[in-house]
């Protein structure tokens, strides 16, 4: 006995990229026979159907997505029963979709993980009903996602990011800032008080009647405002950031919609066109409500970071800012947020725009963070329910206006 031991510890163990050579040769995909867990991620909070399959390494097998921006462009918004129908007619599809371009059959499935907060209530409902059907098929367990952790969490999938980091999520829907201390353990410092500043975007890009610009009639609000703004003089029209004096990491974005919309009607007005036509400042007004909105966001973030600098909550050295969420795929605000962590000596980490927007990948990415951390996971379904509202984390945000941290002035030259 001792000698076999002897022997088979003589022979050299193939290594594991060796192995892996080999069984490619005989046209094995390795990946699936040192099977790492795999879950299935579905989301339909919003307007997009999407679902990926991932795995524990964070490979993706597969994803698919169908976007309703463009139906929702031209009925200029999004309509919650027309969001509905749309998730109704696209789910099956997507979700087949990526499990066939995985080339995963459902019963290698380890779990579901599904959005079912915050969001559209008749949107959320079509993706957890689908799912709940599925995991009782499948006899799997259920992983329920909350749409902003999935957010916050993508960029783990591309870097090694260690707990705690600080995280900006804004979108059309959600704009807040978080201190991330664990999968499931959020600090929320500050949030808008109003409305989100993709939805903010989305409003001016409609006043602006950008969908009828050539450029940019197929493009989301907030990325015809980038595109358009390009062409544009940020200094054409002076728009102060909001909340100036408030010194906490709220957000506002109503008096900045209501302050370019006085200017585009003034400037209708001079330019003799009818609302609803292209005016010849249009670039400069998206120039203008780009910047200001890119200092707002860095101003809000930089009193984030000293605050959780100040109480020990990051590091002081070398902490990281993740920023995510739609409107986190516009350059110009990358840029202004750069300014702040070169400022403070973080680290700016921001997934690349495809995975900024709804997708299934950052779902399915939460279900695997969850399955790792034994969070979360259902055994029984039996009485989940979907939740249009649902905060992210401990809110500190007062404390946080309490602490009334000066930021220090920052020369936005962007
Ligand atoms: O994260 P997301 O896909 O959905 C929500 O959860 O809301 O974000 C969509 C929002 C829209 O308001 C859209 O106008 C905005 O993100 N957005 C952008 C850009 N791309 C999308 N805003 C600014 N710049 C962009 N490049
Ligand atoms: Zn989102």
């Amino acid at each position: 006995m001792l000698t076999l031991h002897k022997a088979a510890a003589a022979l050299p163990k193939p290594s594991r990229s060796r192995m892996c050579e080999f069984l490619r040769s005989f046209g094995f995909d390795p990946g699936k026979l040192f099977l790492h867990k795999l879950i299935l991620g579905i989301e339909t909070s919003c307007d997009d159907t999407a679902a990926a399959v991932v795995d524990e390494s964070g490979k993706v097998w597969g994803e698919a997505i169908h976007s309703q921006t463009e139906v929702h462009l031209k009925t200029g918004g999004i309509v919650p029963p027309v969001a509905q129908q749309l998730h109704r007619e696209n789910i099956q599809r997507i979700v087949k979709e990526a499990l066939s371009t995985s080339k995963i059959s459902p019963s290698e499935l380890s779990a579901i993980a599904t959005t079912v907060k915050p969001g559209l209530a008749l949107s959320l409902g079509v993706g957890l009903s689908f799912s709940l059907r599925l995991v009782d098929q499948l006899k799997i367990p259920f992983i329920p996602i909350h749409h902003m952790e999935a957010h916050a969490l993508t960029i783990r999938l591309l870097n090694k990011v260690e707990f705690p980091f600080l995280v900006l999520l804004i979108s059309g829907g959600h704009c807040l800032l978080a201190l991330v201390r664990g999968v499931s353990d959020f600090l929320l410092l500050g949030k808008s008080l109003d409305i989100a500043p993709g939805d903010m975007l989305d409003k001016v890009a409609r006043r602006l009647s950008l969908i009828k610009h050539p450029e940019c009639s197929t493009m989301s609000g907030g990325k015809a405002i980038e595109h358009l703004a390009k062409q544009g003089n940020k200094l054409h029209f002076d728009i102060k950031p909001p909340m100036q004096r408030a010194k906490n990491c709220d957000f506002s974005f109503t008096g900045l919609q209501h302050v370019t919309d006085r200017i585009i009607t003034q400037k209708e007005k001079e330019e003799g066109i009818q609302k609803g036509q292209i005016l010849s400042s249009a670039a400069h007004i998206a120039a203008a409500v780009q910047h200001t909105t890119a200092c707002h966001i860095a101003k809000r973030t930089h009193r984030a970071i000293l605050y959780c600098k100040q109480r020990d909550l990051l590091p002081q050295s070398n902490a990281v800012l993740v920023a995510s969420g739609g409107v986190a795929s516009n350059f110009y605000i990358r840029k202004a947020l750069e300014i702040v962590t070169n400022a403070t000596q973080c680290t700016l980490l921001c997934p690349p725009p495809r995975l900024c927007t709804d997708n299934g990948i950052m779902i399915a990415w939460n279900g695997i963070e969850r399955l790792r951390a034994g969070v979360g996971i259902l055994y029984n379904t039996e009485g989940i329910r979907y939740e249009p509202k649902c905060p992210l984390g401990v809110d500190i945000s007062e404390e946080v206006g309490e602490a009334a941290i000066k930021v220090p002035r920052l020369k936005m030259e962007i």
